[in-house]
């Protein structure tokens, strides 16, 4: 299997997010996937009037997404949906028109939340943006991380075995996937 570069995108930008903490201990699961979280906070709200000259941001962050072989998003969910600035980052990248950074990126989804229901809204809501720009998106498994708090230590390290083998699974059928998607 090639080295697959993955970029992680990370649906919240607070300190302490439990997203993040899973993306971090999900980077190290495969040898065959570098792993590396592309930042979202420092983006500019998209604002089509911006196309013209664009912010050096939105170029930074398009080329950042450019280089990856594939893309894995983590994201809590707010109010049934993708928190704002995870879609922002979404449109940011898929622009101007007909230049998508996004396009044929395999990708994989895994939603996670406080509660019990696991971000099932934001999981799917996300995957209907996938289809649209055309990022093949791993179907199963599906990844559902519900109450994230009881997953880790103070210092933000997993500490539930039953949640890291799952991650595993995961993660090694995320490289088969994109050796199967990757090249279309
Ligand atoms: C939430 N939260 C939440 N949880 C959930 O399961 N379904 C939801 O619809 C929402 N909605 C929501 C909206 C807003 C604005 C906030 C701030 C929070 C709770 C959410 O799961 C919790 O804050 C997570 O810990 C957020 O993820 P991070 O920041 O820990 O990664």
């Amino acid at each position: 299997m090639a080295q697959r570069k993955v970029g992680v995108l990370v649906g919240s930008i607070r300190k302490g997010s439990y997203s993040r903490m899973l993306a971090n201990a999900m980077c190290g699961l495969h040898s065959d996937l570098q792993c590396r979280v592309i930042e979202i906070r420092q983006l500019q709200l998209y604002d089509q009037d911006l196309d013209e000259n664009p912010p050096q941001e939105w170029k930074a962050f398009r080329d950042a997404i450019r280089a990856c072989d594939a893309i894995l998003f983590v994201t809590p969910e707010y109010n049934r949906s993708v928190p704002g600035v995870l879609k922002n980052a979404i449109d940011v990248g898929s622009r101007p028109y007909g230049k998508s950074a996004w396009a044929g990126k395999p990708a994989a989804v895994v939603s996670t939340s406080m509660g019990a229901l696991a971000g099932f809204g934001a999981n799917h809501h996300l995957r209907q943006s996938l289809v649209f720009l055309d990022m093949p998106a791993m179907q199963q498994p599906e990844a559902y991380c519900g109450n994230t708090p009881q997953l880790f230590d103070a210092q933000g390290k997993l500490t539930a075995d039953d949640t890291r083998k799952f991650l595993q699974t995961f993660m090694d059928a995320f490289a088969t996937w994109i050796e199967k998607t990757a090249a279309r």
